[in-house]
């Protein structure tokens, strides 16, 4: 039996167990999931302990992923670009690799639901970690333009010189723009005490500005709610995306891909 977890802390609330186990039912393999609570002060140590105890690989979840970074042996290409883990793997020769999958999420949910981003101006909100992570999986969609809008610009600054050489990528402060977008991508922590960043309504083109957000919850976050008093197109939110990223872990551990679409299903019936 293949061990997997999700470490992270606090970890009660997470819904990566159900989604795997899922997977695992989907797939016929056999494995278990457990969510396990690190503490603090000793993220290492619970990962060291996990690993040498039979754990095959693990998603890393807030406040560990940087320090998943750090400890990981080697890391993939996109981790190195998110600068933070959120999957790891144990190789044959006994290496823990470090991946992210969740900027990966972020698109594949994207395109599943018909979201076009190949030559579409894109505005994603924030310049933390979230932000940070999504970056070169969008670029790599080719978008006409990516601008990334944050409270402290700087940190916009930093990230989009950073990126630049993946695409047309600008920073921006979030009342230095006002033209419509083809796409809002809302990666801030704002929606966690339901605010908004001050954003002007001629950002979102009636019926046809596709609005994201990456929180998730029971209720339509503040974010999605604002979006939808412009008469936004659509709007989307995180949970899509929860679930794509934990596809794609799937399948880095496995080889296998699992259909997200029941496992989504399930989840939004599982938060009602
Ligand atoms: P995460 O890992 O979730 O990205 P983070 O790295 O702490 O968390 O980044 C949080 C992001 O949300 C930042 O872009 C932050 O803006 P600042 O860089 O200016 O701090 C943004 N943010 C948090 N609360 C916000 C609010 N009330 N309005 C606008 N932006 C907010």
């Amino acid at each position: 039996m293949q061990r997997y977890a999700v470490f992270g802390n606090p970890i009660a609330h997470s819904q990566s167990p159900f989604i795997h186990r899922m997977f695992a039912e989907q797939t016929g393999l056999q494995l278990t999931y457990e969510a396990l609570l690190a503490p603090l002060d000793d993220f290492a140590g619970s990962l060291q302990q996990f690993f040498t105890s039979d754990g095959c690989g693990c998603n890393v979840t807030v406040p560990f992923k940087e320090q998943a970074f750090a400890l990981a042996d080697e890391l993939s290409g996109r981790a190195r670009r998110a600068g933070a883990v959120n999957t790891l793997i144990k190789l044959d020769n006994g290496r823990i690799r470090g991946d992210n999958t969740d900027g990966a999420g972020l698109v594949s949910d994207l395109l599943q639901n018909n979201v076009p981003l190949a030559g579409q101006r894109i505005l994603l909100l924030g310049a933390g970690g979230a932000a940070r992570g999504v970056l070169e999986p969008l670029l790599a969609q080719q978008p006409a333009e990516l601008a990334i809008a944050n409270r402290t610009v700087e940190k916009a600054e930093q990230l989009a010189s950073e990126f630049a050489d993946l695409g047309p990528v600008v920073a921006c402060g979030f009342d230095w723009i006002d033209t419509p977008v083809d796409l809002i991508i809302n990666a801030t922590s704002a929606s966690l005490h339901g605010e908004l960043p001050p954003l002007a309504p001629t950002l979102v083109k009636p019926a046809q500005t596709v609005c994201y957000d990456m929180m998730y919850g029971k209720d339509i976050t503040a974010f999605n709610r604002w979006a939808q008093e412009q008469g936004a197109g659509r709007t989307l939110d995180g949970l899509g995306m929860l679930v794509g990223q934990a596809a794609e872990a799937f399948s880095v551990w496995t080889g296998q891909r699992p259909d997200t679409a029941p496992v989504m299903q399930a989840l939004r019936d599982r938060l009602a």
